[in-house]
């Protein structure tokens, strides 16, 4: 396990994610009835941008720095209100210094009644999570293999909720396990939402992951990805990727608006843009 997601931390795809992440909870606090969000792979949950790894690569002047240093339009500035929210807050105001991982936005968004369960296997992670939450009544921290979760933790016992996946695809099969995990977790809980990250970067394993979850037998899963650059710029990062299962009712406008306000701000060069697809709808 050498991936350190500091190095990483509020870069272009964090920003698609995590803004789809607050929506996504967004819209399960539509209803009054608790619900749980489960993340797969949490991270540390809290980076410092001014540390040595986010300084080292200075990724996040591409992603969150790019965003908040610019007009938005209302339209756009209007999908990312929760995501945004939560920066200001773990950032005290405007001024960036600390970057939020995906189970701190998660904490920030949920209800009295909501419950975040956040897994990572990366021991000094898992502590620095610990620390984050102690005493926190609503988080559950465990240090384990994320991808036995969704084995064994859906479905929660709200049974509502989000299954957030997001693995760092440091081994060549995290597309396979993405599929087998989805299959497993799906058997057990139908009807949870599910959210699984994948970079733009194999074209091949993505046409064949792609092909794999319309042959699961999953009624209902949308796709969408946002390109900096071109999508064939040969071995380079060139965009972010997720997969939703049973996403929210009309979503995939939700998330049309949000990509196509979204990637003008942070494209690098030409080919940048964003793509929608539905690979399997009832
Ligand atoms: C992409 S990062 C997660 C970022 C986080 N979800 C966020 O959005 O802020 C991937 C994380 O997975 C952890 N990890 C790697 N293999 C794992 C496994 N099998 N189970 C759980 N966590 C794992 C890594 O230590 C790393 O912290």
């Amino acid at each position: 396990m050498n991936y350190r997601h500091a190095y990483h931390a509020g870069n272009f795809a964090d920003v698609v994610k995590h803004a789809v992440l607050a929506l996504l909870i967004e819209q399960l606090k539509q209803k009054e009835a608790a619900f749980r969000v489960i993340d797969t792979h949490a991270g540390l949950g809290l980076y410092d941008l001014a540390g040595d790894e986010a300084r080292r690569t200075g990724e996040w002047r591409h992603g969150i720095g790019r965003l908040m240093s610019r007009n938005l339009n209302p339209a756009l500035v209007n999908l990312l209100k929760p995501y945004l929210t939560v920066i200001r807050i773990a950032n005290g105001g405007a001024t960036l210094t600390r970057y939020p991982g995906s189970p701190w936005i998660a904490r920030e968004l949920l209800r009295k009644q909501d419950r975040l369960t956040a897994i990572e296997l990366h021991p000094r992670d898992a502590s620095g999570l610990r620390t984050l939450f102690a005493g926190d009544r609503q988080v559950k921290v465990i240090m384990l293999d994320g991808w036995l979760a969704l084995g064994s933790f859906v479905p929660p016992r709200e049974r509502r909720g989000l299954v957030l996946v997001d693995p760092p695809f440091e081994a060549r099969d995290d597309f396979e396990k993405l599929v087998a995990g989805l299959k497993v977790g799906y058997r057990r809980w139908p009807t949870g939402v599910y959210a699984l990250w994948y970079p733009v970067k194999d074209l091949a394993a993505i046409d064949n992951f792609r092909a794999e979850l319309a042959r699961s037998g999953i009624k209902r899963l949308l796709r969408a990805e946002l390109l900096i650059r071109n999508r064939a710029a040969h071995g380079r990062f060139n965009g972010t990727g997720i997969v939703i299962c049973n996403p929210p009712w009309q979503f995939e406008d939700t998330l049309d608006g949000l990509l196509t306000g979204l990637w003008p701000h942070l494209a690098d060069g030409p080919g940048a843009g964003r793509s929608i697809d539905v690979i399997a709808g009832e």
